[in-house]
This record gives C-alpha cells, structure tokens and sequence, in this order.
C-alpha cells in the first residue's frame, strides 16, 4: 500500500490507499479500501477502483479523496494517468464497496497553462455555504516549489470544475518541488485552516482562510514527522470532532526483500490533530489505542548516569506501547531511549537540546518543560510521539532470529536525569480480510 485516503461516515473509519494487486511492489495502482469501527480492528474490502483499459485511468488509479455530497451520495475524485487527469466515481452503496465511475471522465482534462508536470491528487471538500472547492496538488514551473490550486464546481455536481487561482505556493527549499497529496481543513475555532502537502516529507501549512476572496495566509509551517516515512498523509474529520490524520509508513528495505515477504508498506498509527497557541500543528495518538495495552511494567524515578551508558528498562515483546518522562531541564545535552535486538540491530530515540531536535523533527522544549516520549513499535515499525507535537517514525529489520524481543535503555549525554517510565504490551489487532488474494478483480464500467 502506499497513500491513505482516510473517510468517515456513520460510524465507519473507512480507509482508501493506493493497492497494487499483482505483487509488493508499487504498479498498476487500484484503490484498496479497508474499514474499522474502532480504529483498531480493520477489515480489508474489495477493491474499490482499479484502471479501464483504453480510460482516462489505464495506467493506475492514483490518490484522491473520498466525498458524502448530497443525500447519501458518496464520491470519489481521484487521478487517472497517464497523462495526469481528474476522474470521478460514485457510489450510493452505504459500506462504499460498489463504485461506478463517471462516463464522461475526465472532469478535469488538463492542468492550468504555466504549471509544472505535477497534477495530481485532488481532494474536494463543501464549504459551511454549500459551494464545493478543491485543491489539485501541483508545482511552479522550474520546480521552484509545491503548489495547491484551487478549483471550484460551479453547480456542486462535481463533474465541471473551473479554476480559480493557485491557493497557495510554497518554496523547494523548504517544502520540496511539487505538493503531493494535498488536505485542506479547518482545525479549531475561527477561520484557521490547515494545508497538507507531501515532497521528502508530510508537511502542514497553516493559517487564515479568507473566505471570500479563496485566500490562504500561510502564518506558520513545519513537518509532520521527523522523517520521510510517513508519507502522503491524508484526513478524515470523525463524530467525535476529531481531526485525524492517517500516514503511509513506507518501507526502508531493498524492494527484493519487499516482494519476497509479500507486502510493502503500512497504514500509521491515527494522530488527533490540534491547533497549539502558537499555531503550530499539535499531535497524539488517538486514545482508542491505548485499549491495546496489556501486562504493565512501571519503572518510576530512574537514574540515568550523563556518561551515555544505557539503564535497561528491560527486554519486552516487540509489539509494545512505552511512555517515558525525563524530569525537566536536564542538564545534557542529549537523552532518550534506545532500543537494541539482540543481532546488533538498534534504533535511538533522541532529543537534542542544542540542535532543538527530537531526531529529526524540530522540538523546543520551554524552560521547565518536561521531555515526554510515547512509542509504538510494532515490530519493524516504531512510531514516536514527543510532548504532543513531535514526531519521528522509525523502521528496523532485526535477523530472523532476533525478531520477537527488543530491549529498551535510557541514556543522556552531558550530564545525569531521573526519569518515570512505562512499558505496556500490546495485544494483537489482525486486520481481516473479506478479500482472498486470488479473487477476481471487479469489471469496471466506463
Ligand atoms: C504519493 C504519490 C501520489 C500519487 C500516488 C501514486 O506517494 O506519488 O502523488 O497519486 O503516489 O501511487
């Protein structure tokens, strides 16, 4: 999988990714389509979309976004190559299982004049006054730097569209040379929106939204993630008031080991999102998650020696959740946790308090400020939440025989710290399949 399409809708988390049925290697995109109800048990569905030979889509179904437009009306708006066009699909199907797709595809046939190749990735949405926008993700010529434009359906049928300017802009030495994967919501109270774009890594824009005039004031911006594994990161706002955002964890191993374990790719952990008082994307991980933990282990007022030698926490299953928090203003200046397997592997954890960095994401602790680190691993895939506003994904590929077990230390550079820690198992949510892999893909009508 690669590219989530998250979708809420009568109580179903329902997530769309792009899905190569043939094998783990990305190629001949469809639109795989799992769903949950707890944001922990998935069940994988048909295949929603796959390419018409001799369509607008016959080289691959590339990311969209899914739509509820009127009564219960669901939409697809989606990317069909080659070259890059927008296409339509809908669904009056409640499970959105059954799409068709619409006969006069393409809706929209050819990128804006003075743009760059990028033209990808739409993602419609209905504004409070019923007119329907949406962004194409897109770069300025000379890949001077990602680009959002912003189109408008004149009567909401979501089949014409007509474009209304660049939404907003922003510059490769920053945000990379195109805007993959473009989101666009409001997030808190007021006009403050967020934009989503993906280059080298996930990163969020945020600002005023001037309705009126369809502009957007990019007040402050920063990565999502430390790293460029988590990728392509889209939302869904749910009935809990809930801004979640949902990533593409990508591999980190040679494409031959992909296609020989069978898969590539997988589906983060969902992050709450939040607007912090300084307007900077705030970040956790959706508390259902925490209905996961199992047997407990509670290290409280741990002395970690400044010398950078490790205190073990102990040796756990891989799949585990561990919260640790160093008592603040440490003295050092570099601490955190390591986790270590016993061939050798070995991934830290750290947060740097010269460079203001939890690894590789931008983090300033205020004075007295406390370092709080939350991490997933789930065997090959670590996942790290700092102070509700950090974040860092891992990938690690322990030898066989080291897989099952992981040790977790504590350690600080330049000086000692206490620290409370706690470390939960994690049971097991399998995701389901409805789908044999084998089973005939279904025909799909122009
Ligand atoms: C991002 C991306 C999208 C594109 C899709 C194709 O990972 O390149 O821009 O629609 O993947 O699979």
């Amino acid at each position: 999988m690669n590219d989530p399409k998250p979708f809420f809708w009568n109580g179903s988390y329902h997530v769309f990714f792009q899905h190569n049925p043939h094998g783990a290697f990305w190629g001949t995109m469809h639109w795989g389509h799992a769903v949950s109800r707890d944001l922990l048990h998935w069940e994988e569905l048909p295949v929603a979309l796959a390419p018409t030979p001799g369509g607008p889509d016959k080289d691959g179904c590339f990311t969209g976004c899914v739509v509820k437009g009127d009564e219960d009306r669901f939409h697809i708006l989606y990317t069909g190559v080659d070259p890059q066009v927008q296409c339509l699909a809908t669904s009056d199907d409640p499970n959105l299982i059954v799409w068709r797709k619409y006969e006069k595809n393409p809706v929209i046939g050819e990128k804006p004049a003075g743009f760059g190749a990028c033209f990808r990735d739409p993602q419609a949405w209905k504004e409070a006054d019923g007119t329907w926008l949406m962004v194409v993700g897109s770069e300025l010529s000379d890949r001077r730097g990602g680009a959002a434009l912003l189109y408008q359906s004149p009567d909401g049928r979501l089949t014409d569209w007509e474009f209304v300017h660049a939404l907003f802009a922003g510059h490769e030495h920053e945000t990379g040379f195109d805007f993959e994967c473009p989101d666009f919501f409001p997030l808190g109270h007021g006009g403050w929106r967020v934009l989503l774009s993906s280059r080298n890594k996930t990163w969020w824009h945020a600002g005023d939204f001037d309705r009126e005039n369809l502009a957007f004031e990019r007040a402050a911006w920063g990565p999502t993630d430390g790293g460029g594994l988590f990728y392509a990161a889209k939302t869904l706002f749910d009935d809990q008031n809930r801004r979640l955002l949902f990533g593409w964890i990508r591999e980190d191993r040679p494409e031959n080991e992909q296609k020989a374990a069978g898969w590539s790719g997988v589906l983060s952990l969902p992050r709450v999102l939040s607007r912090l008082p300084d307007g900077a994307l705030g970040q956790e991980p959706a508390r259902e998650i925490e209905t996961l933990r199992a047997a407990r282990t509670t290290r409280p007022g741990v002395r970690v020696p400044g010398n950078g030698a490790g205190v073990p926490l102990g040796t756990f299953p891989d799949t585990l959740e561990t919260q640790v928090r160093f008592a603040p203003n440490a003295p050092g200046e570099r601490l955190g946790l390591r986790l270590e397997w016993t061939d050798g592997a070995r991934l830290e954890i750290a947060h740097d308090r010269t460079a203001n960095r939890l690894n590789d994401a931008p983090l300033t602790l205020a004075p007295g400020e406390p370092l709080t680190l939350r991490v997933f691993v789930d065997r090959s895939v670590v996942e790290v939440f700092a102070n509700g506003r950090a974040c860092q994904t891992l990938r690690v590929y322990p030898k066989p025989e080291a897989l099952g077990r992981v040790t977790l230390a504590l350690f600080a550079h330049g000086g000692s710290v206490t620290a409370d820690a706690d470390v939960w198992e994690m049971t097991a949510a399998p995701v389901e399949r409805r789908r044999r892999k084998a089973a005939p893909l279904p025909a799909q009508p122009t």
